[in-house]
């Protein structure tokens, strides 16, 4: 795993965007992952902000989403789909078409993760996977206990998980319990992941993602399996590590190499 500790969640929204322009210059063509969440949000400001400016273009660019609720549809305005339209999609030039997000309202749900694994692999898998971590540590909805080499599937929601997405939902509205996710496998299948994490809520899954065993408890911690996983946090996320000064050192070198 890469480390990179950032002072502040601004910072770690822009290197997220930068990693992710700098791998759509370097392959127009590129699939890259996506993620929702409150995370994620910033790093799209800066990638809409990129566009803007003229430094990248998605037109040739396809997209996966890691999740979605089930029994939402793509119009609910608490649905992925939803979110990835008003938050990303609907500012940059991506060809909707190429915009997938796994179907909330299947009328098949048992099917549709396998037809969703069919999509990645007939786009040539994934270049790049955006994650962000939850509390209990789930990637994508992949709550603690989820096997380690799952693939996309529907999967219960953790009652942690719901009552930190309560949030979203009024208190009269229907909030989902079952999500259907990339799985554990999948992901790690993927070519990078990019990890963003920011705040001392997450220190604690923070920790056990990087410095603990690998672990069906700590579904991230099976990205230490992951052979190019950049995870990128702020010094709130950091505080439990035990090594930090080890990985900043560690990053430095990095950034030295790269400029040789
Ligand atoms: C979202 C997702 C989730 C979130 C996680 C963190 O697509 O897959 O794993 O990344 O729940 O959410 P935030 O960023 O809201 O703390």
């Amino acid at each position: 795993m890469r480390i990179i500790i950032l002072d502040n969640s601004q910072q770690v929204a822009q290197r997220g965007a930068e990693i992710f322009c700098q791998q759509i210059t370097n392959k127009p063509d590129s699939v890259i992952g996506l993620a929702t969440g409150s995370t994620p949000i910033s790093m799209y400001q800066a990638l809409i902000a990129k566009y803007q400016q003229g430094e990248v273009s998605f037109s040739k660019v396809t997209s996966f989403n890691l999740d979605e609720y089930l029994g939402l549809d793509g119009k609910h305005p608490q649905s992925y789909r939803y979110f990835m339209n008003d938050k990303l999609f609907n500012h940059i030039n991506i060809n909707s078409n190429q915009t997938h997000v796994p179907n909330g309202s299947s009328e098949t749900p048992l099917t549709a993760g396998q037809e969703y694994e069919d999509q990645i692999a007939n786009c040539g898998g994934i270049d790049i996977q955006l994650l962000g971590i939850g509390r209990n540590g789930h990637i994508g909805f992949n709550e603690p206990t989820s096997s380690l080499a799952s693939r996309t599937r529907i999967k219960t929601l953790t009652k942690e998980t719901i009552d930190d997405n309560a949030r979203f939902f009024t208190d009269d509205e229907f909030q989902p319990t079952l999500s259907i996710t990339m799985g554990i496998g999948t992901i790690n299948q993927t070519r990078a992941v990019v990890l963003l994490a920011t705040g001392d809520s997450k220190a604690q899954a923070i920790k056990d993602m990087v410095e603990g065993p690998i672990s069906a408890m700590s579904p991230a911690s099976a990205l230490q399996m992951h052979p190019n996983a950049i995870i990128i946090i702020d010094e709130a996320a950091a505080s439990l590590l035990s090594q930090t000064d080890l990985y900043k050192h560690i990053e430095q070198q990095q950034l030295t190499l790269q400029k040789t």
